[in-house]
């Protein structure tokens, strides 16, 4: 099959029926969020009237404002509380607000002090040692974001390769990092990614891209000869999941020893496959590993992981004075590593998302996915869901897409909206970005069966 080209399933839906299905739960939205609404007319004072510009993303034209949350609940200004499937788009898959983090971080801020102090704490240890264990490298180093730590990383890999470029796959995302932004048109030409903010330079002139599950586009680009580092996360997460075809994964393993590549491995949003993320579960052996969001339990944080090798080749070009990783040579920040953050991470890893929690969260997401596939089967409908681990997703096309163009060509705007606006109004959140469901520990198989009550009637009527 064409790594770009979909085969479009006849879709049943009929678009007029969609729009207005969509104006009539807009309104609904509207009219039944009036305290939200209200603060959201008031900002005026914030970038597109929103502290982060993503949040616009929710749907109905405005977002809920947050007044408390507690586990699987959020609570919004209007008093509706909400089954939370979206958790913060990750940052909250250990629940909100878990009692062992509000704890660890009370006594950081309260009983110890010392938020912030640019010394290390023996948390951060304990958690670097965790974090070995899990994911099978030994050496570990915080930033605040996951965005930072894949930076920081990429930096690593060029410094020791003494090679430019990255290799990544189309329509991948890795936060805001300046090489990855990045697709291959139709022809396979590196083109910006549609809607890239203000780029230095032609990412093309920084980055090769290859198609996800497709090795032989891999094989050409590293044949150059000029790539430092294949970074990837183990399955697509963000243009839809796109799973890893059998030997894709161990593929990109062989190629990169034969290139002399390094391999990153971004675990941000595969962590929801187990405690060691798709590097457990598929036995990878990355050079790499990136964390993020969800390690710290709500408080920012982000980590990379290395091997013992890489670390003498990094230790080797310090020595020579080639980099400084003390000071102002690139890597590292101010309050990174910090003693609220490492706090939270070691709450994090060691009372909340523990190996007994992510086996119950992957049962959740399997309830949750075979619900959506009862429906989907009901109606004989060309969609499909997707799972990894404690994490689900529908998806508009069947079979499920194999590359990041494929995935992307599947995108229906319009029935995204329409279900989430459709879940929202009847207390289910969603997260903004396409139809991610995640699970937490403290979801419940009622929130489950909530969603899957509502997904059924919202499909019974788009179909009429
Ligand atoms: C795979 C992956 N890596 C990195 C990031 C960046 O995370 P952050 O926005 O917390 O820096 C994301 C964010 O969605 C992500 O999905």
């Amino acid at each position: 099959m064409s790594p770009v080209s979909p085969i479009s399933p006849v879709s049943p839906v009929s678009r007029d029926r969609l729009h207005r299905l969509i104006a009539g739960e807009r309104e609904r939205y509207a009219a039944g969020h009036p305290a939200s609404l209200a603060l959201f007319r008031q900002a005026g004072h914030l970038l597109g009237r929103v502290p982060m510009t993503w949040m616009s993303k929710w749907s109905g034209g405005f977002p809920l404002y947050l007044d408390s949350a507690a586990g699987a609940t959020v609570t919004d200004v209007d008093g509706r509380r909400y089954a939370d499937f979206a958790l913060g788009d990750t940052g909250a898959m250990a629940g909100h607000s878990a009692p062992a983090v509000t704890a660890a971080i009370r006594r950081r801020a309260e009983e110890r002090g010392g938020l912030t102090a640019m010394l290390p704490t023996e948390d951060a240890e304990w958690v670097g040692a965790e974090l070995a264990r899990r994911f099978g490298l030994p050496l570990w180093s915080f930033s605040l974001s996951a965005t930072d730590a894949n930076r920081w990383a990429i930096r690593l890999a060029r410094l020791v390769t003494g090679r430019g470029k990255i290799l990544v796959f189309s329509y991948c995302y890795h936060g805001s990092v300046d090489e990855t932004f990045v697709v291959l048109d139709d022809d396979g030409t590196v083109r910006s990614r549609p809607g890239n903010v203000g780029p230095a330079v032609d990412p093309a002139s920084t980055t090769r891209v290859a198609h996800f599950n497709h090795l032989e586009s891999v094989r050409a680009e590293l044949a150059h000869g000029d790539v430092a580092v294949i970074v990837t996360e183990p399955a697509m997460t963000n243009i839809g999941i796109v799973l890893p075809e059998p030997g894709f994964l161990a593929g990109l393993r062989r190629l990169a020893d034969e290139y002399r590549t390094l391999l990153l491995i971004d675990e941000t949003h595969t962590l929801s496959a187990g405690p060691g993320g798709m590097t457990a579960t598929e036995g990878l052996r990355p050079d790499l590993v990136v964390l993020g969001k969800a390690i710290g339990g709500g408080i920012p944080c982000g980590a990379y992981g290395i091997t013992a090798e890489l670390a003498d080749r990094i230790a080797e070009r310090v020595r020579s004075g080639a980099a400084d990783i003390e000071d102002v040579g690139g890597v590292g920040g101010t309050l990174a590593g910090n003693a609220l953050s490492t706090a939270a991470m070691r709450a994090t890893l060691s009372q909340v998302l523990t190996e007994p929690a992510f086996r119950t969260m992957a049962e959740l997401a399997g309830r949750y996915a075979a619900g959506v596939q009862a429906s989907i089967d009901r109606h004989g409908l060309p969609w499909s869901v997707s799972r990894l681990g404690a994490r689900a997703e529908y998806r508009f096309t069947s079979p499920a897409p194999r590359t990041g163009n494929l995935s992307a060509a599947a995108a229906d705007p319009d029935l995204d909206e329409y279900l989430h606006l459709y879940l929202a109004n009847r207390d289910v959140l969603l997260t903004p970005f396409h139809n991610m469901a995640l699970m937490c520990p403290a979801t419940e198989p009622a929130d489950v069966d909530r969603h899957t009550d509502l997904f059924a009637e919202a499909v019974a009527q788009l179909l009429g």
